[in-house]
């Protein structure tokens, strides 16, 4: 068996990894609900974005990214990107040997908890959306329920743009939320880690009437139910913080992710990966 094997020390970091930045909404979500955690966070910006690419490509990098978390002594993995977290974690859980978080389940849990009338709409990359990884785990939890899903592929870049409220922005909504507004939704998941960053707008379009259900704040709850359980929980004492690492130096949208989210983060590491194909 190819486990690799983890000091699990609970004064160990959280070791956290997106396709990019816009896993920083879940870095600020843990932050705020685990302020004594350490964290480490990793956005894989020399491969992003990760939406348009096969499983096996997608799978082959969480790999890699979460092999270097381990490096850093990480005592658990949060994948904070929802295409990695619907393609990639049956493979991390099968090589590491270290407890490993998504986005996708925490998301249709709070979906199911908070649609009355059993109609969800869930955006998401194109490889998200592709492998229905969203539906999975809601029909999971409320087999009747009816999920309308849509891919999304204009938000990130739009996002990475900071064109949170644009005439244009609107426009590309309301192309992508109207289907599922027609379909009754009352409930939409918000399933790439980038869209929180865009919650206003979305709100504006889907209207008072649809809950957003927002992945980042979800995956922290799950996140401190297992340290929890574990007994894997930083020392009261321990002072957390968030040591932040690229794969490329491209900081252009990591400087507006800092800003829109109130974190602070210093020098930016870099690690090396090996080359996209
Ligand atoms: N982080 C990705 C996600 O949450 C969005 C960006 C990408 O396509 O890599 O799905």
């Amino acid at each position: 068996m190819d486990l690799l094997d983890s000091p699990s020390d609970a004064e160990g970091p959280i070791g956290v990894f997106d396709s990019g930045i816009g896993g920083l909404t879940v870095v600020a979500a843990l932050r705020e609900l685990l302020p004594a955690e350490r964290i480490f966070y990793i956005g894989d910006t020399a491969r992003v974005p990760y939406g348009g690419k096969s499983r096996r490509t997608i799978e082959r990098y969480s790999v890699e990214i979460a092999g270097l978390l381990l490096a850093e002594q990480a005592k658990l993995i949060v994948v904070a990107c929802n295409t990695a977290s619907a393609l990639a974690v049956p493979r991390l859980k099968q090589i590491f040997n270290l407890p490993v978080q998504g986005v996708i389940d925490p998301g249709a849990a709070a979906a199911v908890r908070a649609s009355r009338n059993g109609r969800i709409g869930v955006i998401g990359t194109r490889a998200t959306i592709a492998s229905r990884a969203y539906e999975q785990a809601i029909h999971a939890l409320a087999p009747e329920a009816e999920v309308f899903a849509e891919a999304c592929p204009l938000l990130v870049p739009l996002i990475e743009e900071a064109w949170f409220d644009d005439e244009v922005t609107g426009q590309v909504l309301h192309r992508y939320l109207d289907p599922l507004l027609a379909g009754g939704i009352d409930t939409l998941v918000l399933g790439c880690t980038h869209y929180p960053l865009l919650r206003e707008a979305i709100a504006r379009v889907a209207g008072p009437d649809v809950t957003l259900v927002d992945s980042a704040h979800n995956c922290a709850l799950a996140v401190e139910d297992i340290l929890r359980v574990r007994g894997l929980a930083a020392p009261a004492r321990q002072v957390g913080s968030l040591d932040v690492a690229l794969t490329d130096a491209t900081e252009g949208f990591l400087r507006v992710a800092e800003q829109a989210l109130e974190l602070q983060i210093g020098d930016v590491k870099l690690r090396a990966v090996q080359a996209a194909g």
